[in-house]
């Protein structure tokens, strides 16, 4: 997730350096970047195993809103994976668990697979209400309104659990908490959606880096990591996709 920062050039020179060192790699390998430089994201990785996601999704498909983006103009340019309700865009620009239900449906509509982020602030873990908070957002992401998703599309959502108090500060949750917060939500899934929740990819997100990343991939439920910081790094951001090599 590379956030607001990258220009074109930029792109193109973070993803020829990427490709290579990472091309054998078993791990997806997933770039989120602005819509500004998704068209030469895309361009470059071609022939790569690199994928391309967007930071964000409008849920309708056209229409009179101004400044905002749908799913099927990020298709018609590549895009596989839409990050959605990043705890950025819940906290500065009013994403809801309704708005966040409303693009998971479009992202589906639209072919495109949804990175959907949940997780609890500092005041909320202190109170000890962390298992509360994400798997309420959890439920509400996925059924907020009474059809709720298929089973067979709850198995390709991604999900990444943020601790917002974990993002850009340096701090990252235990491996141990951040597995524990990650059954949680498995369980949560799948007392809605049953045996899917097996299935469905879970990562970590809060300054992963490449000295954290073997020992958070190496717990029982933790799928991955969302990378905010180091993805902006090529050779960072390699080592966290090569962390068992
Ligand atoms: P960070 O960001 O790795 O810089 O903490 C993670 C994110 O916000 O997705």
């Amino acid at each position: 997730n590379w956030k607001m920062n990258m220009l074109p050039a930029d792109t193109i020179n973070f993803i020829e350096g990427l490709a290579p060192l990472v091309k054998d790699s078993e791990n997806e390998v997933i770039l989120c970047v602005p819509y500004t430089d998704l068209f030469y994201a895309w361009h470059t990785t071609e022939g790569t195993n690199i994928h391309i996601g967007a930071e964000n999704m409008h849920w309708e498909e056209k229409g009179a809103y101004t400044g905002e983006v749908s799913g099927q103009m990020l298709k018609s340019i590549g895009v596989e994976y839409v990050i959605i309700g990043h705890s950025e865009r819940r906290a500065y620009f009013a994403e809801t668990d309704e708005t966040v239900n409303k693009k998971i449906k479009s992202a589906f509509a639209n072919d495109l697979k949804p990175i959907v982020c949940v997780g609890e602030s500092l005041e909320q873990r202190e109170a000890g209400k962390t298992e509360e908070v994400i798997t309420k957002q959890v439920e509400l992401a996925l059924t907020e309104d009474l059809d709720g998703l298929t089973p067979a599309e709850v198995e390709q959502i991604v999900i990444a659990y943020e601790p917002i108090w974990a993002i850009g500060t340096g701090k990252t949750a235990t491996s141990e908490d951040a597995n524990n917060s990650i059954k949680a939500i498995r369980k949560k899934i799948s007392e809605i959606y049953g045996n899917v929740a097996e299935d469905v990819i879970i990562q970590y997100g809060g300054s992963v880096k490449s000295t954290n990343a073997k020992e958070l991939f190496e717990t029982s439920d933790i799928d991955g990591a969302l990378v905010g910081g180091a993805s902006l790094k090529v050779d960072e951001f390699a080592k966290i996709v090569n962390y068992n090599k």
